[in-house]
């Protein structure tokens, strides 16, 4: 296929039509309802609607909510906000906790196109073929697009350790699922290119010469789950002209992208360019420490991109939003309407008014520079995490007797350790399954490594890791303690 710029609605029909699956052409959507405006213009008398099955607002139980939202996190300071069934007057509680617009609320979604305009993350064809739409999550937006792309006849190809809850979506929806092989080290991070370039290249002749040539790639580009491992600039360019000369869409999963670190430096563990005393600007984070997303190199269309304000706001709000061309749009929000309908109300209502109460007093009120200050004191806050755990390791008997090694990353919550396993004494499994009961035993949990590798005959040489994060624990005092365990029931293990 020849790659191309779409100009009209039409374009991105005819490039994208073999992308939908079956399933979509039976879903149909009913509406009993009329959606044209109504006639009636009697001067200042309105129309009265007696069709739709909403409850009237003094109905709702909730009259008012008090937010006393935090300055900045991990502090006592807080700004309060009062949301009534009047206040905010572009986003009400009389209008959240009613029935809406599948896609979002407009003032939500016109926020989320500011803020990721401002850090570019958007596509390079006409800003009038894509669009926001607004979810219940990240699962729940990727579960919806595997819902209106995939069936039997499609090959879907995925990093070999993954977030697995996302390979189940895709096989329940008939698919079938191929591992790419993956760098586990720090010098050519993520997706193995050669490997993946000889695979479509030579894929009449490779091992699933039976399957369908693969339509998509899911992949965690930044701070990867579980690897914690981030694609350069140049790899994600290299898959983007792969996607564009096979043929396939690119579904960019980034939870962890605005949670962006320096490179640990083993000279001075604890440097921290996020701190006060040598504090980064918005523009430097924008211009230098993020990474530069796949949809931002998109001129075709064929990147879908999957937000979520679960890791920078909190997962209990069940918020995420999907970034793609309006083809692809229509068909998932078909999906919205006859699912979930639209995202919960109430968490647009929390999300949208804590955000704009950040901005009141600080940055000009300038919401998303506001909204940006509160991302990179939490990337900061994830920074000294990162710094404390991979010393602590660093320093850890265990480590010294070489007993495992570390892949650093410069994104996310996670942090890799392979065990350096004797495989005379036994399979790495049943070695893992011991090793995690004598932690657990001591008082410390961490990922089995080989439970997310889908595809464990594949990937034999990457089972023997265990994934540890940093972003649950109470602090660093908490993080040093975990560590020690995990260190003692090493040293137990291979004693
Ligand atoms: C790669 C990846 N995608 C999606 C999710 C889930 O995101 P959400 O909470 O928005 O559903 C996670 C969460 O752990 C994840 O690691």
């Amino acid at each position: 296929m020849t790659a191309q710029t779409p100009k009209t609605y039409d374009d991105l029909k005819d490039a994208f039509q073999s992308f939908i699956s079956r399933r979509d052409k039976d879903r149909h959507m009913n509406i009993f309802w009329e959606t044209n405006p109504s006639k009636f213009d009697n001067g200042n008398q309105s129309l009265i609607e007696l069709s739709g099955g909403m409850p009237h607002e003094s109905f709702f139980p909730i009259e008012s909510i008090n937010l006393n939202i935090l300055k900045e996190p991990v502090s006592n300071d807080t700004i309060a906000a009062l949301v009534t069934k009047e206040k905010p007057a572009a986003l009400p509680l009389a209008r959240t906790l009613q029935y809406s617009l599948s896609e979002g609320f407009p003032p939500l979604i016109e926020f989320v196109k500011r803020f990721i305009t401002k850090l570019n993350n958007i596509p390079l064809y006409d800003t009038n073929l894509w669009k926001v739409v607004l979810a219940g999550g990240s699962c729940d937006s990727l579960f919806k697009i595997f819902e209106t792309c995939t069936d039997e006849n499609s090959t879907v190809m995925v990093e070999e350790l993954t977030f697995v809850p996302v390979v189940s979506n895709i096989i329940n929806t008939g698919a079938k699922v191929i591992p790419l092989k993956l760098n586990l080290n720090n010098d050519d991070e993520g997706i193995d290119l050669n490997y993946m370039e000889s695979l479509l290249s030579n894929w009449e002749t490779g091992p699933y010469k039976h399957l369908n040539r693969p339509k998509f790639l899911y992949t965690i580009p930044t701070g990867q789950n579980p690897t914690g491992l981030t694609q350069s600039v140049e790899k994600r360019r290299k898959i983007y002209k792969l996607a564009q000369r096979f043929n396939f869409i690119i579904l960019e999963d980034d939870p962890y992208g605005y949670l962006k670190f320096p490179k640990y430096n083993h000279e001075n563990p604890l440097e921290n360019p996020y701190k006060d005393d040598q504090s980064i600007t918005s523009e430097e984070y924008i211009k230098n420490t993020l990474m530069k997303s796949y949809i931002s190199m998109d001129t075709d269309g064929r990147v879908i991109r999957f937000e979520t304000f679960s890791k920078i706001f909190a997962p209990g709000m069940r918020l995420s939003f999907v970034i793609m061309n309006n083809f692809f749009y229509d068909k998932f929000l078909k999906f919205q309407e006859i699912s979930t309908r639209q995202p919960s109300g109430i968490s647009q209502q929390i999300v949208y008014s804590t955000i704009h109460s950040m901005t009141s007093s600080n940055y000009n009120n300038d919401v998303i520079e506001s909204w940006l200050q509160w991302i990179m004191k939490l990337a900061c806050n994830y920074t000294e995490r990162r710094n404390v755990m991979l010393q602590t390791l660093y320093e850890s008997e265990s480590f010294n007797k070489a007993q495992f090694s570390v892949v650093e990353p410069s994104a996310g919550m996670f942090i890799i350790i392979k065990v350096n396993f004797n495989e005379a004494k036994g399979d790495i499994i049943s070695q893992m399954g011991k090793l995690f009961n004598l932690m657990d035993s001591n008082g410390v949990r961490a990922i089995l490594g080989y439970k997310m590798a889908f595809d464990q005959e594949f990937s034999k040489d990457h089972l023997n890791f265990f994934r540890l994060t940093y972003a649950y624990a109470d602090g660093n005092n908490q993080i040093k303690e975990a560590i020690s365990r995990i260190n003692k029931s090493l040293l137990e293990y291979f004693e």
